[in-house]
């Protein structure tokens, strides 16, 4: 692959004659403006918004990573030739600076480790911090982009806060809060690629560990824990998967049932101005708010959804506090 600039400019001049290129374009060029200004090359370049193209695509300093929706094992071939067309012409790259996702409607269980073994890791920028990203080897890419703009909410409340942040996953949310002045985050995640891959992204920005610990545990056990050590946290985040099944764990995890006890276990956590930021993509999830009478929670979901994201539902937000 030749070298990548982070943020090229579109090469193909005006080409009008392709739907899902124009799309491209007009989305890419509004948003390298943005990017410029806010140091990240990181963000969503198309999103399902032509019918004929459903698919996603999202560009990652130079790559690209298409996501098919498909029913069966494989994307369809047309779609597969329209996508590689238009990005490579667009922004005249070779085919090997594609990656692909191809999203099987499949039983929900989330499996979150590795898929390959290439190792290929680059490094990209999101509102000036460092994160570490693999479009090869694993189901996830290390930066889930819808929750760029709920990062940076979490990072304008944090400085001189303590964070703790659950799930974890590679502690994006936790590095920006240490990058805006935490005074101390701990991330708490089951696995061992991502604690590691999480301790990474603190060594790319700079950041000590020793005030920013990442800890490989089931989060509801480490709760019970850390509640028995009196610690307090002034903001928890807690952006659980749907489901989870693991060796690790004693039972399987489902949002829907487990939400209960790990708000009111983190909410022992909270301190008195505290605030819970806790996140769902499960499109099935009900809250039912009336199990937390002490609680003033509110939806900010409209909030947290980044432009570049056309599907509303992609993820839902609430910020919890005591009333
Ligand atoms: C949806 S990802 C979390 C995304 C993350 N909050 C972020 O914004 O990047 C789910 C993560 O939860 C972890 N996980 C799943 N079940 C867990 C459990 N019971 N305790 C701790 N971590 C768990 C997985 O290893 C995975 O990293």
């Amino acid at each position: 692959m030749k070298d990548l600039d982070p943020l090229p400019q579109i090469v193909d001049g005006e080409d009008k004659s392709s739907p899902l290129k124009n799309c491209i374009r007009n989305n890419y060029r509004h948003l390298r403006k943005w990017a410029k200004r806010t140091q990240t090359d990181c963000f969503r370049i198309y999103d399902k918004q032509i019918k004929e193209f459903p698919l996603a695509i999202d560009f990652y300093a130079g790559r690209f990573c298409v996501h098919y929706f498909s029913d069966d094992d494989a994307p369809r071939t047309d779609l597969v030739e329209a996508a590689t067309h238009a990005i490579c012409s667009l922004f005249d790259v070779t085919p090997d600076a594609l990656f692909s996702r191809t999203r099987i409607k499949r039983e929900k269980t989330q499996q979150y480790e590795k898929t390959g073994e290439n190792k290929e890791f680059f490094t990209v920028r999101e509102y000036g911090a460092h994160f570490r990203v693999n479009l090869l080897d694993y189901l996830d890419t290390g930066l889930f982009l819808d929750h760029r703009e709920t990062r940076r909410l979490v990072a304008s409340m944090s400085k001189d806060k303590r964070v703790l942040n659950l799930f974890a996953y590679t502690c994006s949310f936790s590095v920006h809060a240490a990058l805006s002045g935490a005074q101390f985050t701990k991330s708490v995640d089951m696995s061992n690629t991502y604690t590691t891959w999480g301790r990474n992204n603190f060594s790319l920005n700079a950041l000590s560990l020793k005030n920013n610990p990442v800890i490989r545990a089931d989060c509801l056990k480490f709760l019970e824990e850390e509640i028995l050590s009196r610690e307090k946290y002034d903001i928890i985040i807690i952006d659980p998967p749907t489901i989870s099944r693991s060796k690790k764990m004693d039972q399987m995890f489902d949002i829907q049932i487990d939400y209960i006890p790990l708000l009111t276990k983190a909410l022992q956590l909270l301190s008195k101005d505290g605030l819970i930021i806790f996140s769902t993509n499960s499109r099935k999830f009900a809250f039912d708010e009336s199990l937390f009478p002490a609680c003033n929670i509110v939806d900010i979901s409209s909030k947290t959804i980044p432009v570049d994201f056309h599907n509303q539902k992609i993820h839902r937000c609430w910020k919890i506090s005591f009333k």
